[in-house]
């Protein structure tokens, strides 16, 4: 079902039902965080696997204090500066969170998004709501409402709201005392984290294979075809190739399909729609095997590569 009544969705929310609404970064798949059996039907639809915890979604800071019980200056530092905003900070959780959302940790993830729809949802639910992307677990995030149609038919009410603007989820970070730990990256960089926080040693720990927290696999955000990173030695693309470039040449290939998320290697394009991208290759029948080109892995392209290499890790990692 597809809708637009945020009052009609945030009733759903407050019924226990699940709601798909839209965030800057994807679109996510939401219940009542207070709720360990509206939680539990997040699991169910997704298929997702319980050890994987969820992030919370708050419309105010006051919520903060009400899920963690550990809320020091450094943590205000990065919310004052980044919320409403594509950054998830991992705190000690309180007694109020479910053991269900954390996935029996004793922190929990929260973030406050950006996108007016998802904050009035918020508000009209009058709790915090548990979200993870909302599609079937292992597959290519939603960026807009057909592609959570597409992967979870069955949700109570999909909230449309456009395409998002961030196109790749958020950056996760961890806080303890004086050092702060990158677990995943996203669109707001290593670099920013380490501007917003001078006297603090940032360090990325989401470097690929490490499983720093639960649920980053090294196989994720994947299309149900085969995906191939494209590098010097492939010389020729097989017979109904689609081929995914961020500005580079496309003569150099003949593909049955083209499609450029940037014209000019802009980061912020790229990230904007690359998932978008790789939805349309997935659903394009004259497609049978995607080609991407990759970008620096510097700065947003660390981000990116993180998303791409997981996409298609299966295909280029045959011995796993
Ligand atoms: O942009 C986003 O973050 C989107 C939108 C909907 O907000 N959400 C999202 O959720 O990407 P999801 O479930 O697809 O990814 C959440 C990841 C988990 O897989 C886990 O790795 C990490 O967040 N996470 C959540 N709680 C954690 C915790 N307490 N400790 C460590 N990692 C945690
Ligand atoms: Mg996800």
């Amino acid at each position: 079902m597809k809708n637009n009544s945020i009052d009609e969705a945030a009733q759903i929310i407050k019924n226990g039902g699940l709601v798909a609404f839209p965030t800057e970064t994807v679109y996510g798949l939401g219940a009542n965080a207070l709720n360990p059996f509206a939680v539990a039907k997040i699991f169910e639809l997704k298929e997702r696997p319980t050890f994987d915890p969820l992030i919370v979604h708050i419309a105010s800071f006051d919520d903060l204090k009400t899920l963690s019980t550990d809320v020091s200056e450094n943590v205000m530092r990065l919310v004052k500066h980044f919320w409403p905003g594509p950054l998830t900070i991992v705190l000690p959780k309180s007694s109020i969170v479910p053991d269900i959302v954390s996935s029996g940790l004793d922190t929990v993830g929260i973030r406050m998004p950006n996108n007016p729809i998802a904050l009035d949802l918020i508000r009209k639910s009058n709790c915090p709501i548990a979200a993870p992307s909302a599609n079937k677990f292992g597959q290519l995030s939603p960026v807009n409402a057909s592609h959570v149609k597409k992967q979870l038919p069955d949700v109570d009410y999909i909230l449309d709201g456009g395409n998002t603007s961030v196109g790749i989820e958020s950056t996760i970070v961890s806080i303890e005392g004086d050092t702060c730990q990158l677990l995943r990256p996203g669109f707001i960089t290593l670099e920013d984290i380490e501007n917003a926080l001078p006297n603090t040693f940032v360090f990325n720990n989401s470097k690929p294979g490490k499983l720093v927290s639960p649920g980053l696999l090294k196989s994720h955000y994947s299309p149900k075809k085969p995906l191939y990173i494209l590098n010097d030695s492939i010389r020729n693309l097989p017979e109904y190739s689609g081929l995914i470039l961020h500005g580079g040449n496309n003569s150099l290939y003949t593909a049955q399909k083209v499609i450029y998320t940037s014209q000019t290697f802009n980061k912020i394009e790229i990230t904007a729609n690359l998932f978008a991208s790789l939805h349309e290759m997935e659903e394009d029948e004259s497609v049978k095997t995607i080609y991407i080109e990759p970008v620096e892995e510097k700065g947003l392209g660390i981000a990116i590569m993180d998303r791409v290499k997981k996409a298609a890790y299966q295909y280029n990692n045959s011995s796993n």
